[in-house]
Parts: structure tokens; sequence; C-alpha cells
């Protein structure tokens, strides 16, 4: 990460952070932020983040961690999460997870090399009764099969 891009990082992190009271407050807000300026949160922007708002790193790590839309490191465009719980599981999850693997070439927790996709699994979904389902972005996806499944993905841009 370039020198500027740092300093950059950094102001807008003190600049946030002063607007939301200097506090633990403005930690989502700010993991916001940087998440969707830059894709992801870096280790150098967790730094700073927890030196600005006088927390321990691991807090913001925490937070990063359990929140699924917040991410360590770069993901694609966009992100499909393939539900993997047990009725998914059960109607046919592992088909249409082979087919999507090799359509792309990558294994699910991957990005293509373009930046366009990033595979990952998700639990249940709620849509158990039209599984196997997965969410693209935001949008959910039902009675998938291997066919259904690589054509949807042909169409995200
Ligand atoms: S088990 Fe897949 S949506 Fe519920």
């Amino acid at each position: 990460m370039l020198v500027l891009e740092k300093n950059q990082i950094s102001a807008e992190i003190e600049d946030l952070a002063g607007y939301y009271g200097g506090n633990r407050t403005a930690l989502l807000p700010l993991l916001q932020f940087i998440q969707k300026k830059y894709n992801h949160i870096s280790d150098f922007a967790q730094q700073e983040i927890a030196r600005v708002l006088d927390i321990h790193p691991v807090e913001v790590y925490a937070v990063i961690s359990f929140y699924s839309f917040l991410h360590s490191e770069p993901k694609g465009r966009n992100i499909v999460r393939l539900c993997r719980t047990i009725v998914c599981d059960m109607a046919g999850k592992e088909k249409v997870e082979k087919a999507v693997e090799r359509e792309l070439g990558i294994k699910f927790g991957e990005t293509t090399h373009d930046g366009r996709i990033t595979l990952e699994f998700t639990n249940c979904l709620g849509m158990c009764d039209q599984g196997p389902a997965m969410i693209v972005n935001e949008r959910v996806y039902t009675k998938l099969d291997p066919e259904k499944a690589c054509k949807i993905l042909s169409e995200v841009k």
C-alpha cells in the first residue's frame, strides 16, 4: 500500500471518527465506510481505526468477522453465497457447488481472476422448502440445479 493511500485512509478515519464523536459508536460506520470505498478493510485500516478510537485491534477484527458484509481481504464485485445447511445439502447443493466451481474455474472461498465473482458458503437463507438456494449480492435464487445456477452466474456482470 502506498504511503499516499495510507495517509488518505488515516485522514478519512480521523475525520469520520470525529463526526461520530470519536468513540466506540463510530466503529461500525467507520468499517462500513472503508468497506464501501476500498472493497475491504485492510490490516492498516484496522490498526488505524483501533488507534483513532482507542480500542484494541482485536475488537475491530471481531466486528469484521461477525458481519458477513465486512471483509479483511479484497472480494469480487459480486458475492455469491450458496446455502450449505442440511436441507439444501439434501436437495442437491453439492451438484450445484461442483458445477459452479467448474464453470468459474475457482473453488468456494476464492475470487475469479477478473474480480467478477467471489464464491462463499452461507448458512440457511430461510428458503429451505425451495432449495438448493443461493444469494447473489442481495438477490435470492431458489430451486437451483447445476444448469440454472451456471446460467444465473453467466449473467452476473
Ligand atoms: S437449508 Fe438452505 S435455505 Fe434453509
